[in-house]
This record gives structure tokens, C-alpha cells and sequence, in this order.
């Protein structure tokens, strides 16, 4: 998720860019770069690190021009450095991309053979190389964009611009969001509304397979097939800060509501149901490596623990594979047997936690391969790793983690299926079938994410309790964990997260009309024994919540608060279940006034001891 403006019109660019990118830093921060066009020729200027760094470089020495184009970048092809930051430009050409392009690989390796050389490791490289080599056979360079757009497959935001127009700019979109901005004799283009809100409040928002010639006085939109589009100008109302949480009310709000997008995101070029194999790159690892494994450990922290838990029920039915899970403190503590035919898997959204960090060095002294799992690219785990899978969630900015979570669960998900195909566990047409579920997952989270307001009121039917308990079972029992953290840690009321199995040995002494139960029971083998649990809590007293798949009746009977999840196949029930928990959570703490955001005591990434 990287952040875009671009302005054409009668203002100096550069202040109006840097201003705009300054409001898109929640979108991405690693690197950035601007392109400005001075009615002679066009000069970049790119940065590895934070936007001040560019704006500090600027200052020494300007860029003066009234049509440019600005990024700031959340890597997900290419490390983090001033060759991978954008605008990348080819010949005459400047390109600023948001997105993933799919078919990247094989795009590159044609333009290579036709003597392109490339200087990034970047997916988006790969446009201005089409762009510019179009350009040399067509009139115009919208012409030339479109005919390049046409060989991509994937998502972008793209803004395009070139020495021969020093006027002009090319926005098109696809899956990437990009609005357009109308102002007096200039116009603006950005990924977000809170880049341009300073300098006009009238929008256009693109839709998919649009494109758009902007100049400073007209905005001309039609389809990548040439269609004129008609779209009318809205008017944003709000103000900045809502803006950046794009109405929402918290940050963590917004991201719960943008796991359907994150999930596609994380997916997108990676689930091939044709091959029914799983293009996860940058493993490390080739197929004969991949049967010599004989333990998975699973290591890491918090929300990440709770996703490895969810990952070792995968990894062991998927892909027959002994796997434990660690915590990375107590991996530390313990001084662990490590055998060089481990796989250790490190999973932390941050790429940063120093336990899982450390945990990592007493792996690798050990000889074990690492295949980190992480939300930022060439970040520390991932360094330290001999390879990555990315999710491709974007920067989470609320404390609590929610959409980075469900995708290390699809992540996990898609890596025992890439496994049991390795090791011949799972037959072809097995892993179409599972690769099918976990395609399913964005529409489904839609239909669960409808329920928010019928969550709201359970919410608040169990806000003013001091305690609650959550209960799971096999694949739910992570789930169960994950909802007492989330509602601990952002609104400090007590919770628990048990095996339901574990009810009769201890916890149902806990049980009385103070004690409200939050049960994950979806449609699953354990469903008639969690049901036993439920009636063990009621009989006690106790206030029972039931997470229930809308296909079941075994517990439509029971006498409790049912909130329903769309049906869906056991395996991938673990992603759609934890989002009423996020919810429930979410609003608990809502009530209660907490800082949803900034819970007390807490830090996004812990890095310290
Ligand atoms: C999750 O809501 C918490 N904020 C915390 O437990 C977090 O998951 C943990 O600190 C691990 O972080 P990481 O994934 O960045 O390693």
C-alpha cells in the first residue's frame, strides 16, 4: 500500500506534492521520491527512508515546475532503497505505481530479451519500460499507457508522465484506489483524499479499468477501451483526520474493515487453481528441501502466536508435518533442541519483535532453514530469514493487530498447501479444492463485516462486566485466544481464552451471571461437543455468546445470544470467526472510551526486553 499525488496547474509542485505524500505516510513510509517536469525536462529525486529525508533534500536544492508526480513506498517487490523508491523512470518517461503486478516476472523477462535493463528489483519498473518503448509507436502517451495497461495483470494506481508533455498526466486505476481533485486552473490526482482535502474538497473517485488525461484546467476519463466516462464530482466533507481513517472512527476500526481487500491483496498472484499449486516466492527452499523437513517450529508473540497456533492445525493435517509452536520469550528461555532438517517459522507483523528476533539467532545457530512470515519488507525477521513470505496487508497503524492477523492466517493457510503439494500429502485436485475455500474468504468477511452493527449491541450488552471467558475448540481454540487478547488489550477488561475441553478441569468454577462466555463454535466436527460446554455455562448461570455458522441447528435450541457467521468450510473458518471477536472488541472498548487506537501500556511493535 503506497501512497500517490500528482498535480498539474499554476503552483509550484513540489510544496504541494511533499504537503499531499505528508498526509499519505499511514500508507507506506520506507522510501520516497518525487518527478518534476520544468517545462524543458523532467528532474527526480528519490529517498530511502522517511518523507522528511526528501523533503530535507529539496530544500537544499528545489525542484521548480507546476506539473509533477510524488510516492511514498510500502515495499512489496524490492527492498526498501533509494533504486526501488519511485517515480522510476525509463528514457522519458516517470512512472508512480500503487499495487501489485502479477505477471511482473514474465513481463520483465521479455523486455530484458528485447535489451531493456533494469535498475530496480521493482514490479513497477517494468510499466515505464512499456510506456517508453510504446511511446516510440504511438502518438500519445495516453495511447501508450493503455497499450501497455493491457499487457498487466493485477492491481495499480499508476500516474504516468513524459518530457514531450510537460502538461499532462496519465492516471489509471485498477483495484488501487485513486481520486482525482478539481481545482481552479490545476487539477490533482492522489491515492487518498487526505493528500489534496487542503486544496480542494471536489472529487472524482476512478473507478476500475478507468484512465484519466489531466491537465490544468480538464480532467478527461474514459475506459482502458476508450469509453468516455461520466462521473460526477462529490464534495468531501470531512476533515483531515477523518479523512485518513477515511470516516471511520479509529484506525483499528478501519483495518478490521479492510481485511477482505488485505486477504485479495496477500492472495493476489499466488493461488493458481489451474497449476492448484501456491506461486509462494522467496521460500528458499526447493522441493527436495521441502521433504527433508521433519519439524516445523512456529515462533512468535501475542496476535502472531495466536496465528501460528491457527497455522500448526494446517501445517500438521495439510502437510503431515510434526509442528510445534513457541513463544518466542520462552524459545529463548528454554535453550532448545534445534536440528538442521527444522523448518523455523518466525511470524511477526513488524518484522521487528526483538524476542522473535532473538529466537531466531538460537534457530540459525542450530542450523535450521527460516522462512519468516511478515507485514514489512527487508525488515529484521526478514533479513535475518533465508526467506519471506509477505503479507501484503499494508501499514497497520492501530496497536491492536486485526487484518495483519488474518493475513498471516491466509499466508500460513497458503504455505500448507504449497507444502502438502511439495511433499505429495495433497493430491492436485485436494489443493485446487483448498485453494478454492481460501479464495472465498474476502466475500465471506464481507457478509460477517454487514453484522457490525448486531455486534455493536452484544458489545454493549457485555461492556459493563469486569470479566469474560472465550471458548474454542480445535481450530477455534486459537480464535478463542485472539478474542480475549483483543478485548483485554484495548478495553483492560479481564479475559480469558480456554479450550472448551478444558472447562471441566478448572474454569467453570469461574462461571456465574457475572461471567458473559464468548463461544467460537462454528460448523465443524467439535460443534455437538461445544455445545456440551454451552449448556455446562447456562446451567451455571452463565451469559453465553455463541459465534454460530448460520447452516448449523444443533444449537439453535439453546437459549443465548447467537451471532451468525456465513456458512463455510471448517478449514478456512478460523479467518472468517476472529472478525465478530475483532468487532466485539472493538466497540467493547469503544463504550468504555478507551484510546482504541493507543491503548495504554502498549507499543505496535515491541523491540525491547
Ligand atoms: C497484537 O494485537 C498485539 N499488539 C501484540 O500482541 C503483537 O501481536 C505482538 O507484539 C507481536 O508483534 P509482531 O507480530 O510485530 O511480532
Amino acid at each position: 500500500m503506497c501512497g500517490i499525488v500528482c498535480y498539474v496547474g499554476h503552483q509550484d509542485c513540489s510544496r504541494i506534492i511533499l504537503d499531499g505524500l505528508s498526509h499519505l505516510e499511514y500508507r507506506g513510509y520506507d522510501s520516497a521520491g518525487i518527478a518534476v517536469h520544468n517545462q524543458k525536462d523532467i528532474k527526480v529525486v528519490r529517498q530511502q527512508g522517511k518523507l522528511s529525508g526528501l523533503e530535507e533534500r529539496l530544500k537544499d536544492s528545489p525542484l521548480p515546475g507546476t506539473t509533477g508526480i510524488g510516492h511514498t513506498r510500502w515495499a512489496t517487490h524490492g527492498r526498501p532503497s533509494e533504486n526501488n523508491a519511485h517515480p522510476h523512470r525509463v528514457d522519458d518517461t516517470v512512472v508512480v505505481h500503487n499495487g501489485i503486478i502479477e505477471n511482473h516476472l514474465e513481463l520483465r523477462a521479455e523486455l530484458e530479451r528485447a535489451g531493456a535493463v533494469f535498475s530496480s528489483e521493482t514490479d513497477t519498473e517494468i510499466l515505464a519500460h512499456l510506456v517508453s518503448r510504446n511511446i516510440k509507436s504511438t502518438t500519445s502517451l495516453k495511447d501508450a499507457v493503455k497499450s501497455a495497461l493491457k499487457r498487466v495483470q493485477g492491481s495499480y494506481a499508476i500516474v504516468v508522465m513524459c518530457e514531450a508533455n510537460p502538461n499532462e498526466l496519465i492516471v489509471a486505476k485498477n483495484a488501487s484506489p485513486l481520486v482525482l481533485g478539481m481545482g481552479d486552473g490545476e487539477m490533482f490526482a492522489a491515492s487518498d483524499v487526505p493528500a489534496i482535502l487542503k486544496y480542494t474538497r471536489d472529487v472524482m473517485f476512478m473507478e476500475d479499468g478507468e484512465l484519466a488525461v489531466i491537465t490544468k484546467d480538464a480532467v478527461t476519463l474514459e475506459t482502458l477501451d476508450g469509453e468516455p466516462v461520466v462521473r460526477d464530482v462529490k464534495k468531501i466533507t470531512w476533515s483531515h483526520i477523518q479523512a485518513e481513517k477515511e470516516g471511520y472512527k479509529h484506525f483499528m476500526l478501519k483495518e478490521i474493515f479492510q481485511q477482505p481487500t488485505v486477504i485479495e491483496d496477500t492472495l493476489r498472484g499466488r493461488v493458481s487453481i489451474e497449476g492448484s499449486g501456491v506461486a509462494t516466492e522467496l521460500m528458499g527452499f526447493d522441493d527436495a528441501t521441502a521433504r527433508r523437513i521433519r519439524r516445523i517450529v512456529l515462533i512468535a508473540c501475542g496476535t502472531s502466536y495466536h496465528a501460528a497456533l491457527v497455522g500448526k492445525y494446517w501445517l500438521e493435517k495439510l502437510a503431515q508435518v510434526p509442528t510445534e509452536v513457541e513463544l518466542a520469550s520462552e524459545y529463548r528461555a528454554r535453550g532448545p533442541l534445534v536440528d538442521p532438517n527444522d523448518l523455523v517459522i518466525p511470524i511477526s507483523q513488524s518484522g521487528e519483535t526483538l524476542d522473535t528476533m532473538e529466537a531466531i539467532r538460537i534457530a540459525k545457530a542450530g542450523a535450521a532453514r527460516i522462512l519468516a512470515i511478515s507485514n514489512v519488507v527487508d525488515s529484521a525477521i526478514p533479513r535475518a530469514s533465508d526467506g519471506t513470505l509477505y503479507t501484503h496487508a499494508g501499514p497497520e497503524i492501530g496497536v491492536a493487530s486485526t487484518k495483519c492477523f488474518t493475513a498471516q492466517l491466509a499466508a500460513l493457510y497458503m504455505l500448507a498447501v504449497h507444502l502438502g503439494r511439495r511433499r505429495l500429502t495433497l493430491t492436485k485436485d485436494q489443493a485446487r479444492e483448498l485453494l478454492e475455500y481460501l479464495l472465498r474468504v474476502p466475500k465471506l468477511m464481507v457478509e460477517v463485516l454487514k453484522k457490525n452493527e448486531e455486534i455493536k449491541a452484544l458489545a454493549q450488552s457485555i461492556a459493563g462486566y469486569r470479566d469474560a471467558l472465550f471458548l474454542g475448540r480445535g481450530l477455534s481454540f486459537p480464535i478463542a485466544l485472539e478474542g480475549a487478547l483483543k478485548l483485554k488489550e484495548i478495553s483492560y477488561m479481564h479475559a480469558e481464552g480456554y479450550a472448551a475441553g478444558e472447562m471441566k478441569h478448572g474454569p467453570i468454577a469461574l462461571i456465574d451471571e457475572n461471567m458473559p462466555v464468548v463461544v467460537v463454535m462454528p460448523n465443524d466436527d467439535s460443534l455437538k461437543r461445544i455445545v456440551g460446554n454451552v449448556q455446562e455455562v447456562l446451567a451455571r448461570g452463565g451469559k453465553v455468546i455463541g459465534i454460530v455458522s448460520e447452516d448449523e441447528q444443533e444449537s439453535a435450541s439453546i437459549d443465548m445470544a447467537r451471532l451468525e457467521i456465513p456458512a463455510c468450510p471448517p478449514e478456512i473458518s478460523p479467518i472468517i470467526s476472529v472478525l465478530p471477536l475483532q468487532l466485539l472488541a472493538y466497540h467493547v472498548a469503544d463504550f468504555k472510551g478507551t484510546d482504541v487506537d493507543q491503548p495504554r501500556n502498549l507499543a505496535k511493535t515491541v523491540t525491547v526486553e
